[in-house]
């Protein structure tokens, strides 16, 4: 079997080989045929996560792997030093990435359903904002897994995969896009939240809603 090949350059990284022993490592997210496989590494006290492709088929490495992995990588080194953001990521072969583990839970989860504080959502937009700032939208925030709320209960992002740099991009559009991971947030705040949305934010909400069905990403995720 054909299998890419691994890159060794990878200083001060999250993840830390099997070399060492006592290497655990547990499935904790299966992707589909043409998805990513996460798992929860641990070796010692330190934790990682390893999102890729090696356990998929040869074209789909090859193709999407790689370019997805490229991507998330690319992304993440913008976002570096932004709290709430997996720090520590590094490529494990081309098509495979580690980096830090986020403890907490994810905000997806049923029985969070209007159980959490207003101060988690403040804060959500906020890490958003700081994203934008990079010039980055992420495009798949309407999913509830893919924000997590930490043991102190600040928010995190993750899974960069679907996100775009967008500072070179005309204004108007680079707004649209923004738009588009705020009705994400606000969709999680309406259904999370111990408080209902207050009416600015509705309205911003139902906006971009109404839009989204021009846009092409809306078909995921409504
Ligand atoms: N850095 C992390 N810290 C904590 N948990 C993580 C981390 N990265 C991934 N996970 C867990 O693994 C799950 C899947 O990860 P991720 O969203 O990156 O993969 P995905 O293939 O894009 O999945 P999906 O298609 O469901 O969004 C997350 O919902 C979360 O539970
Ligand atoms: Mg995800």
């Amino acid at each position: 079997m054909l299998t890419l090949p691994t890159l060794n350059n990878r200083p001060n990284v999250a993840y830390k080989g099997e070399e060492g022993g006592n290497l655990k490592k547990q499935l904790i997210h299966k992707g589909s045929w043409a998805n990513a496989d996460v798992f929860l590494c641990s070796q010692g006290q330190n934790q990682w996560v390893e999102k890729g492709f090696d356990g998929k088929n040869l074209l789909v490495r090859w193709t999407i792997g790689i370019l997805l992995t490229h991507r998330e990588l690319f992304i993440s080194k913008r976002l570096q030093g932004i709290a709430g953001i997996p720090q520590g990521y590094t490529r494990k072969s081309l098509c495979t990435l580690t980096y830090d583990y986020m403890d907490g839970m994810v905000l997806g989860a049923g029985d969070l359903d209007h159980a959490v504080s207003v101060d988690y959502f403040t804060a959500c937009e906020k890490l958003l904002h700081a994203i934008h700032g990079k010039g980055v939208v992420h495009l798949d925030l309407r999913r509830g897994s893919n924000w997590i709320i930490q043991p102190d209960g600040t928010p995190g992002i993750i899974d960069f995969q679907s996100s775009l740099l967008v500072n070179l991009l005309p204004g108007p559009l680079k707004n649209f896009l923004f738009s588009i991971d705020y009705s994400g947030l606000y969709k999680m705040w309406n259904r999370k939240c111990v408080e209902e949305l207050d009416p600015d934010r509705k309205k911003i909400f139902h906006r971009i809603n109404r839009l989204r069905r021009f846009w092409i990403f809306s078909v995921a995720h409504i």
